[in-house]
């Protein structure tokens, strides 16, 4: 019996993590280089409403009566069932499979609760609209991260360029120019949700100057929207090292990903920073067409694991 399956990409923030948590703006894209992919297979010889999930790359083979209540998985199935106002599901086999790096900063859980959501829901003949999938991921990343923000299920759910502020209704970017960004991994893994209760608690002990700080990035994120959709992209490199060094400032980086983010500055890019929690997982640079090997070289040779090109498209091709 064919399986329905569904995908969803990755996510890159370019400006605005952590302030974002703090009510500050944020600019994040889907990154369509990794995927995560849930496929559906009925299994109409099982028990009634036996649920087998699953996901080999973290050691995962349960039904879903197996499952906490609080497993993200689980969050997601009840989450399609209430949705769609069911209260029982066929029989049926759930594979979950991804290509995102986990704990490296691209969204990897909602990316994947997003493919659940969907497969399944398409599954019972009955696909969601971004908005109720947004919704779904967004109750597994409260119950995974604490207190996020919302912007990585929104940027996956939707899947174009989001400037985002939490509780607000989503602003699509309207890139004027296509952009070249080079990501790469420092292979460690660190997980979202300490490093923004990290982030919290030090807002909290020192809140004006933390405050300040969150202003100052959000005064970035302001100018690289007017800067990408005016089609002066390549004015981003200083604002996404200036961020960098916020980033800096409130305790989120590690001498691994300042080291990848200078050799990308010394390479020739024109400018360079990490993407999504921090603590580990990828940096984001922006190299100018014929630097872009000279810079992967470099950061290839200063320790990066692997690195990905991102042609950032004009909004008609995004949306289309
Ligand atoms: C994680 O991709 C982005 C953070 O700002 C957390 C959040 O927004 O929930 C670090």
């Amino acid at each position: 019996m064919p399986a329905i399956s569904a995908t969803a990409p990755g996510k890159l923030i370019l400006f605005g993590e952590h302030a974002v948590v703090h009510n500050r703006p944020a600019i994040a894209i889907p990154f369509n280089g990794v995927h995560a992919k849930a496929a559906v297979f009925a299994t109409p010889i099982a028990p009634t409403g036996r649920v087998r999930i699953e996901a080999q790359a973290i050691g995962l083979d349960q039904t879903l009566d197996q499952l906490a209540p609080d497993h993200p998985f689980a969050i997601a199935i009840h989450g399609v069932m209430k949705t769609l106002g069911i209260t029982w599901l066929p029989a049926c086999h759930i594979r979950i499979t991804s290509t995102i790096p986990i704990a490296a900063g691209m969204g990897s859980s909602a990316a994947v609760s997003i493919a659940l959501s969907r497969a399944l829901a398409a599954f019972l003949g009955h696909p969601l609209e971004d908005s109720a999938v947004n919704t779904i991921a967004f109750q597994v990343e409260q119950q995974l991260h604490g207190t996020p923000s919302g912007v990585d299920n929104t940027v996956i759910s939707f899947n174009r360029p989001v400037y985002f502020v939490r509780s607000q209704p989503i602003e699509f970017l309207k890139i004027r120019e296509p952009l070249d960004l080079l990501v790469a991994d420092s292979g460690i893994a660190a997980a979202t949700g300490p490093m923004v209760a990290g982030v919290s608690q030090r807002f909290n002990a020192d809140p004006d100057t933390y405050g300040a700080y969150f202003d100052q990035i959000a005064n970035l994120v302001r100018q690289a929207r007017m800067d990408l959709e005016s089609g002066a992209g390549n004015d981003l490199g200083p604002l996404m090292t200036q961020n960098h060094r916020l980033l800096q400032k409130i305790a989120v980086s590690t001498p691994e990903l300042d080291r990848l983010v200078e050799t990308a500055l010394a390479a020739g890019a024109l400018g360079a920073k990490l993407t999504g929690g921090g603590g580990g997982g990828n940096i984001i640079a922006l190299a100018a067409n014929h630097q872009i090997e000279k810079v992967v070289t470099a950061l290839l040779a200063a320790g990066a694991r692997r690195t990905w090109l991102l042609n950032l498209p004009r909004h008609e091709e995004a949306v289309s």
